[in-house]
Protein backbone atom coordinates (compact mmCIF):
# COMPACT_ATOMS: atom_id res chain seq x y z
CA UNK A 1 0.00 0.00 0.00
CA UNK A 2 1.38 3.37 -0.93
CA UNK A 3 2.70 5.80 2.07
CA UNK A 4 -0.24 8.46 1.60
CA UNK A 5 -3.23 6.16 -0.07
CA UNK A 6 -6.82 7.84 1.66
CA UNK A 7 -4.97 11.14 1.99
CA UNK A 8 -6.22 14.30 0.56
CA UNK A 9 -3.12 17.13 0.06
CA UNK A 10 -3.22 20.75 -0.70
CA UNK A 11 0.06 22.27 -3.01
CA UNK A 12 -0.11 25.70 -3.51
CA UNK A 13 1.14 27.52 -7.08
CA UNK A 14 1.42 23.80 -8.09
CA UNK A 15 0.03 24.61 -11.66
CA UNK A 16 3.62 24.41 -12.90
CA UNK A 17 7.16 24.27 -11.71
CA UNK A 18 8.50 22.72 -8.40
CA UNK A 19 4.82 22.54 -7.02
CA UNK A 20 3.52 20.67 -9.95
CA UNK A 21 6.28 18.49 -9.12
CA UNK A 22 4.91 18.10 -5.70
CA UNK A 23 1.33 16.95 -7.05
CA UNK A 24 2.74 13.84 -8.87
CA UNK A 25 4.80 12.90 -5.79
CA UNK A 26 2.10 12.99 -3.91
CA UNK A 27 -0.15 11.42 -6.19
CA UNK A 28 2.61 8.85 -6.67
CA UNK A 29 2.06 8.12 -2.58
CA UNK A 30 -1.44 7.74 -3.42
CA UNK A 31 -2.79 11.22 -2.24
CA UNK A 32 -5.58 12.55 -3.59
CA UNK A 33 -4.26 16.26 -4.63
CA UNK A 34 -5.76 19.71 -4.93
CA UNK A 35 -4.09 21.89 -7.42
CA UNK A 36 -4.31 25.86 -5.73
CA UNK A 37 -3.22 28.38 -8.34
CA UNK A 38 -3.87 31.80 -9.72
CA UNK A 39 -3.08 30.02 -13.02
CA UNK A 40 -4.54 27.36 -15.33
CA UNK A 41 -4.30 24.40 -13.13
CA UNK A 42 -5.26 22.08 -16.36
CA UNK A 43 -2.00 20.46 -17.14
CA UNK A 44 -1.01 19.96 -13.77
CA UNK A 45 -4.46 17.79 -12.49
CA UNK A 46 -3.87 16.09 -16.07
CA UNK A 47 -0.50 15.10 -15.21
CA UNK A 48 -2.00 13.46 -12.07
CA UNK A 49 -4.42 11.70 -13.89
CA UNK A 50 -2.65 10.36 -16.34
CA UNK A 51 -0.36 8.68 -14.10
CA UNK A 52 -3.46 7.16 -12.69
CA UNK A 53 -3.93 9.57 -9.13
CA UNK A 54 -6.55 11.74 -8.28
CA UNK A 55 -6.77 15.56 -8.34
CA UNK A 56 -8.83 18.61 -9.10
CA UNK A 57 -7.63 22.50 -9.69
CA UNK A 58 -9.49 25.01 -7.72
CA UNK A 59 -8.20 28.49 -8.58
CA UNK A 60 -6.83 30.83 -5.48
CA UNK A 61 -4.86 33.36 -5.25
CA UNK A 62 -3.38 32.96 -1.71
CA UNK A 63 -3.24 36.59 -1.26
CA UNK A 64 -7.26 36.56 -1.42
CA UNK A 65 -8.62 35.23 2.11
CA UNK A 66 -12.30 34.83 0.21
CA UNK A 67 -10.30 32.69 -2.45
CA UNK A 68 -8.21 30.78 0.30
CA UNK A 69 -11.36 29.56 2.28
CA UNK A 70 -13.33 28.99 -0.82
CA UNK A 71 -10.80 26.87 -1.93
CA UNK A 72 -10.62 25.20 1.72
CA UNK A 73 -14.27 24.90 1.96
CA UNK A 74 -14.32 22.90 -1.80
CA UNK A 75 -11.70 20.84 -0.84
CA UNK A 76 -13.66 19.55 2.59
CA UNK A 77 -16.71 19.61 0.24
CA UNK A 78 -15.29 17.86 -2.36
CA UNK A 79 -12.73 14.99 -0.49
CA UNK A 80 -14.53 15.31 3.22
CA UNK A 81 -11.38 16.42 4.85
CA UNK A 82 -7.74 17.91 4.05
CA UNK A 83 -4.58 15.97 5.56
CA UNK A 84 -2.00 17.85 4.86
CA UNK A 85 -0.85 21.71 3.21
CA UNK A 86 1.65 21.97 0.71
CA UNK A 87 2.86 26.11 1.52
CA UNK A 88 4.56 26.41 -2.32
CA UNK A 89 2.80 29.09 -3.89
CA UNK A 90 5.50 32.13 -4.49
CA UNK A 91 6.82 35.05 -6.99
CA UNK A 92 9.96 33.57 -7.31
CA UNK A 93 10.73 32.53 -11.24
CA UNK A 94 9.32 35.63 -12.54
CA UNK A 95 11.35 37.94 -10.88
CA UNK A 96 14.30 39.54 -12.04
CA UNK A 97 17.57 39.85 -10.45
CA UNK A 98 18.38 43.12 -9.84
CA UNK A 99 20.27 45.74 -7.19
CA UNK A 100 18.82 45.94 -3.80
CA UNK A 101 18.11 49.53 -4.18
CA UNK A 102 16.25 49.36 -7.82
CA UNK A 103 13.35 46.72 -6.29
CA UNK A 104 10.23 48.74 -7.25
CA UNK A 105 8.20 48.75 -4.05
CA UNK A 106 5.45 47.40 -5.71
CA UNK A 107 7.35 44.30 -6.05
CA UNK A 108 8.50 43.73 -3.13
CA UNK A 109 5.25 44.22 -1.79
CA UNK A 110 4.05 41.89 -3.60
CA UNK A 111 6.55 38.84 -2.81
CA UNK A 112 5.71 39.78 0.68
CA UNK A 113 2.54 39.17 0.37
CA UNK A 114 2.52 35.52 -1.74
CA UNK A 115 5.62 34.30 -0.07
CA UNK A 116 5.59 35.46 3.08
CA UNK A 117 1.23 36.55 4.10
CA UNK A 118 0.23 33.79 1.62
CA UNK A 119 1.80 31.05 3.94
CA UNK A 120 -0.12 32.26 6.84
CA UNK A 121 -3.27 33.04 5.25
CA UNK A 122 -3.64 29.23 3.60
CA UNK A 123 -2.24 27.98 7.05
CA UNK A 124 -4.71 29.99 8.80
CA UNK A 125 -7.61 28.45 7.09
CA UNK A 126 -6.91 24.99 7.40
CA UNK A 127 -5.98 24.78 10.66
CA UNK A 128 -9.34 24.72 12.39
CA UNK A 129 -10.15 21.92 9.92
CA UNK A 130 -6.91 20.14 11.41
CA UNK A 131 -7.22 21.05 14.77
CA UNK A 132 -11.15 19.55 15.00
CA UNK A 133 -9.81 15.86 13.47
CA UNK A 134 -6.40 16.47 15.85
CA UNK A 135 -4.59 15.42 12.89
CA UNK A 136 -2.71 17.45 10.09
CA UNK A 137 0.58 18.43 8.24
CA UNK A 138 1.56 21.54 6.83
CA UNK A 139 5.18 21.70 4.71
CA UNK A 140 6.41 25.83 4.07
CA UNK A 141 8.88 25.37 1.16
CA UNK A 142 11.39 27.80 1.31
CA UNK A 143 15.21 27.90 -0.04
CA UNK A 144 18.59 27.74 1.56
CA UNK A 145 18.81 31.28 -0.81
CA UNK A 146 17.70 33.26 2.65
CA UNK A 147 20.73 31.43 4.25
CA UNK A 148 23.19 31.98 1.99
CA UNK A 149 22.61 34.46 -0.29
CA UNK A 150 22.60 35.09 -4.18
CA UNK A 151 24.48 37.87 -6.05
CA UNK A 152 21.67 40.30 -7.01
CA UNK A 153 18.97 38.51 -5.03
CA UNK A 154 16.76 39.66 -2.29
CA UNK A 155 18.66 38.61 1.28
CA UNK A 156 22.55 39.49 -0.29
CA UNK A 157 24.22 42.14 1.74
CA UNK A 158 23.65 45.40 0.29
CA UNK A 159 27.61 45.48 -0.37
CA UNK A 160 27.72 41.67 -2.35
CA UNK A 161 24.46 43.31 -4.01
CA UNK A 162 26.21 45.73 -6.24
CA UNK A 163 26.77 43.76 -9.03
CA UNK A 164 29.36 46.85 -10.41
CA UNK A 165 32.53 45.76 -8.12
CA UNK A 166 31.63 46.84 -5.11
CA UNK A 167 32.17 44.91 -2.05
CA UNK A 168 31.51 44.93 1.94
CA UNK A 169 34.64 45.43 3.68
CA UNK A 170 34.65 41.80 5.00
CA UNK A 171 33.86 40.80 1.47
N1 LIG B 1 13.26 27.10 -8.49
C1 LIG B 1 14.21 27.02 -7.58
O1 LIG B 1 15.41 26.91 -7.87
C2 LIG B 1 13.85 27.05 -6.10
C3 LIG B 1 14.86 26.85 -5.16
C4 LIG B 1 14.53 26.86 -3.81
C5 LIG B 1 13.21 27.09 -3.40
N2 LIG B 1 12.27 27.31 -4.34
C6 LIG B 1 10.91 27.53 -3.86
O2 LIG B 1 10.04 26.59 -4.50
C7 LIG B 1 8.77 27.18 -4.68
C8 LIG B 1 8.32 27.06 -6.12
O3 LIG B 1 9.30 27.63 -6.94
P1 LIG B 1 9.23 27.48 -8.53
O4 LIG B 1 10.63 27.59 -9.02
O5 LIG B 1 8.43 26.30 -8.92
O6 LIG B 1 8.48 28.86 -8.87
P2 LIG B 1 7.45 29.22 -10.04
O7 LIG B 1 7.45 30.71 -10.10
O8 LIG B 1 7.73 28.45 -11.28
O9 LIG B 1 6.06 28.68 -9.46
C9 LIG B 1 5.37 29.34 -8.46
C10 LIG B 1 3.90 28.99 -8.58
O10 LIG B 1 3.21 29.77 -7.60
C11 LIG B 1 2.06 30.32 -8.23
N3 LIG B 1 1.66 31.56 -7.60
C12 LIG B 1 2.27 32.77 -7.64
N4 LIG B 1 1.55 33.68 -7.00
C13 LIG B 1 0.45 33.05 -6.52
C14 LIG B 1 -0.66 33.48 -5.77
N5 LIG B 1 -0.81 34.77 -5.39
N6 LIG B 1 -1.61 32.57 -5.44
C15 LIG B 1 -1.49 31.28 -5.84
N7 LIG B 1 -0.45 30.82 -6.56
C16 LIG B 1 0.52 31.69 -6.90
C17 LIG B 1 2.50 30.57 -9.66
O11 LIG B 1 1.38 30.77 -10.53
C18 LIG B 1 3.30 29.33 -9.96
O12 LIG B 1 2.51 28.26 -10.41
C19 LIG B 1 8.87 28.64 -4.20
O13 LIG B 1 8.36 28.71 -2.88
C20 LIG B 1 10.36 28.91 -4.21
O14 LIG B 1 10.73 29.86 -3.25
C21 LIG B 1 12.54 27.30 -5.67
Amino acid sequence: MSRLEGDVAIVTGAARGIGAAYAKALAAEGATVVVADVLDTAASVDAVKEMGGTAIGISCNVTDNDAVEGMVADTISEFGKIDALVNNAALFANISHKKFEEIPDDEWMSVMQVNIAGVWRVSKAVVPHMRERQYGKIVNVASTTALKGTRLFKGRSIGHDQGDGARSRRG
